[in-house]
């Protein structure tokens, strides 16, 4: 029977119950009720209500198991979505890991080998032809630039090697020199250290912030800054460009949120016309 119907009879079988009482029972209530009245009435009234709930917890009793167990699937699901996440973005960073290293190993090593055979049969030409060969020999050298800093991007050993405010200002410096936009870059000194993920997530998250800032806001400026705010490091990334709607997520957005999620920080992300802000409050380690 449909629970709905169950609750209606529960509740009219009370009801008929207690109308019976009423009428054929030693029970009468007069105009002005007397106290004696009262004094039946109301055990009456509490032997119905009580009544009434015992009957209807058995009923809803089927109903609470099935809302737990959907509430248990739904943590079990949200679990496993973000072990999934987690691993997703795990063979993400080692996959840059070794396409960084490959592209400094063999793309870097080759190239600067060029860029040495060159600079060798320069000197042994006439200073024509080894002025077309200076600026080829200019070419390999910006290519060489790029590749180092695409393996750089890909693979921060900056923050290994550095820590984090180096690493954030090696990427605002990188983010000056792509974007026609001035980079302001504010770390407060003395901030409480983060583990090695919660570090990566920062910086990620400042490489899309970045990014994003340079492709699609068309800002002027743009504000990078660090400080520590009660129990978390706060990165904000802050643009004055057009703005944009930060609830419709792309690639880019999610990744952050999900990083974010990881370590058990807070993401969000606040965008006017002209005042653009991705903040992450990452708490600091107890
Ligand atoms: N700072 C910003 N200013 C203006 N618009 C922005 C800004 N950041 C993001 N957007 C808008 O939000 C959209 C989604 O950003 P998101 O980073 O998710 O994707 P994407 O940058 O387009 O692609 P991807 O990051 O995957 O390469 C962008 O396409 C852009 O329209
Ligand atoms: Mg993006």
């Amino acid at each position: 029977m449909r629970l709905y119907w169950k609750v209606v009879l529960i509740n009219g079988a009370v009801l008929v119950a207690a109308t019976l009482v009423l009428v054929f029972g030693p029970v009468s209530v007069s105009r002005q009720p007397a106290a004696s009245e009262a004094a039946v009435l109301l055990p009456g009234l509490a032997v119905m209500l009580l009544a009434n709930a015992l009957l209807l917890r058995s009923s809803f009793r089927p109903v609470e198991k099935v809302v737990a167990e959907y509430d248990a699937m739904l943590e079990r699901l949200e679990d496993e979505r973000a072990a999934s996440n987690a691993k997703a973005l795990a063979a993400q960073e080692q996959e840059r890991h070794r396409i960084a290293q490959e592209l400094h190993d063999e793309v870097g090593q080759q190239l600067t080998v060029v860029l040495l055979g060159l600079k060798r049969i320069e000197q042994q030409l006439p200073p024509d032809l080894g002025e077309e060969l200076a600026t080829l020999r200019e070419s390999v050298r910006e290519g060489l630039d790029d590749v180092r800093r695409v393996a750089r991007q890909l693979r921060p050993g900056v923050l290994e090697d550095l820590g984090l405010a180096s690493a954030l200002a090696s990427l605002a410096s990188d983010f000056a020199a792509q974007s026609p936009a001035a980079v302001q870059r504010q770390v407060a000194p003395g901030l409480p250290p983060l583990s090695p993920e919660s570090e990566l997530v920062v910086y990620r998250v400042a490489q899309e912030a970045l990014t994003n800032a340079a492709r699609h806001s068309g800002a002027t400026s743009v504000v990078l800054c660090l400080s520590r705010v009660g129990g978390s490091v706060v990165l904000e990334v802050t643009d004055d460009g057009r703005g944009f709607d930060p609830t419709i997520a792309g690639a880019g957005l999610r990744g952050m949120q999900e990083r974010a999620r990881l370590v058990g920080a807070d993401l969000t992300i606040s965008s006017t016309r002209g005042a653009t802000v991705v903040r992450l409050a990452v708490p600091v380690a107890a």
